[in-house]
Formats: structure tokens, sequence, C-alpha cells
């Protein structure tokens, strides 16, 4: 469905709902966008089509778009979240596949909007998906989710460095992440700039 729709309209669509959850909660600020963004460029780097490179940056977008459903008391919340709270953050990709399940242009994302919490080894949510019964999109915007969270500070925490994000998300791989998205990153991150940081050397060792 995206060709029937000029990608620079849609992008605005996606950009004036990715504003509405910032305007909502403030630690998300810009979130959506850096995502994007960083899943754009694992999916350019693996060479996927171009109808493929849009598909995955409008989803990337809209990947958190359900946490409008989710209360500000609990996104916003400083201190540490109890199970229930964290059973209502949970459902986030559920009410963000039917928020773009009403939209026929936006179909086409879904399966990235509802995995992207999905773990490569079929421990994470909603449906306890695993390797590649996640699709690629989902898979491709997990790893970029995290990192970005991983890269950006939090009130309890500083961000991390390039370096600690790219050791982190290695630990993970096979686990929480597919093996193969986890290494285009690395190759990216030693050759191109990610999230402001130059490529260190001990980054560059590691692709
Ligand atoms: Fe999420
Ligand atoms: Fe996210």
């Amino acid at each position: 469905m995206l060709h029937q729709i000029a990608i620079d309209d849609l992008h605005e669509m996606v950009d004036a709902l990715s504003a509405a959850l910032d305007a909502k909660n403030s630690y998300m600020c810009g979130h959506s966008e850096r995502v994007a963004e960083l899943a754009l460029r694992l999916a350019t780097h693996m060479g996927l089509s171009s109808a493929e490179q849009n598909r995955i940056h409008i989803g990337a977008h809209l990947h958190d778009i359900g946490k409008i459903g989710i209360p500000d008391a609990i996104l916003n919340k400083q201190g540490k979240l109890t199970e229930e709270e964290f059973a209502i953050i949970r459902q986030h990709p559920a009410i963000g596949d039917n928020i773009v399940g009403k939209l026929r242009v936006f179909h086409s994302v879904a399966d990235i909007v509802r995995h992207h919490h999905e773990r490569f080894d079929g421990k994470g949510y909603p449906d306890g998906l695993r390797g590649h019964d996640i699709s690629l999109g989902a898979r491709i915007v997990a790893v970029a989710d995290a990192f970005d969270a991983m890269t950006s500070a939090r009130a309890y925490r500083k961000a991390f460095t390039l370096e600690q994000a790219i050791t982190e998300t290695r630990r993970c791989q096979g686990t929480q992440f597919d093996p193969e998205i986890v290494a285009v990153l690395v190759d990216l991150a030693a050759k191109t700039t990610l999230v402001d940081h130059e490529p260190s050397s001990a980054v560059k060792a590691l692709a």
C-alpha cells in the first residue's frame, strides 16, 4: 500500500503522530525519529530494496505509537515500576497494532509495531515469536530501539558510550537480538558516525 501515497506525505503523517507521542512524555523526545533514522540506516546497509527500506523507516517511526494508550502516571513515573505497571506498559505493541490497523495505508507496517519487543529466543512479547518468525523489519527495529534507549540518558543513569552500547548489544545477540542485525550495526558503527559518536578504534576492531 505504501506506493499508493507519496512517501513524503506519509512521512509527514507519521511525524505528526510521533510528535503527539513525544508531547505526551518528555523522556521519549526524539526517540521515534532516532529509531526511524537508525533502522533506515541498518536496512540500507543490508542492501534491502527501497520499498522495504521505506516500510521499515515508517514502521520504526510508529513503533511506540501504542504508548499513547498508556497512562501518563506510568509512562512518566520516576521511581521503579511495579509488576502490574510493567504489565500495562507491555500492552503498548498490541495497542499500537490496533491503532495502525485502523489505517489501511499503515497495514504493511503493523508487524513492526506489534513485534518490536519480540526476542530472538522467543521470550519477548506480545506473541513470543522466535527467530525468523519475527519479521525482518521488527528484528531491525528491535535493535535500533534498544540501541537508542542505551545511548540516551535516563533520569536514573547516564547515556552509554558508543562502545558500551555496542558491547551490550553484542552480549544480547542470539538471545534478545538477531545476530545478523547486530553484525550490521557493529559494521555500521565502525564505518560511520552513529548517535554523534565518532567510531572509536575499539569499535572498529569489533567489526
Ligand atoms: Fe516499545
Ligand atoms: Fe521504543
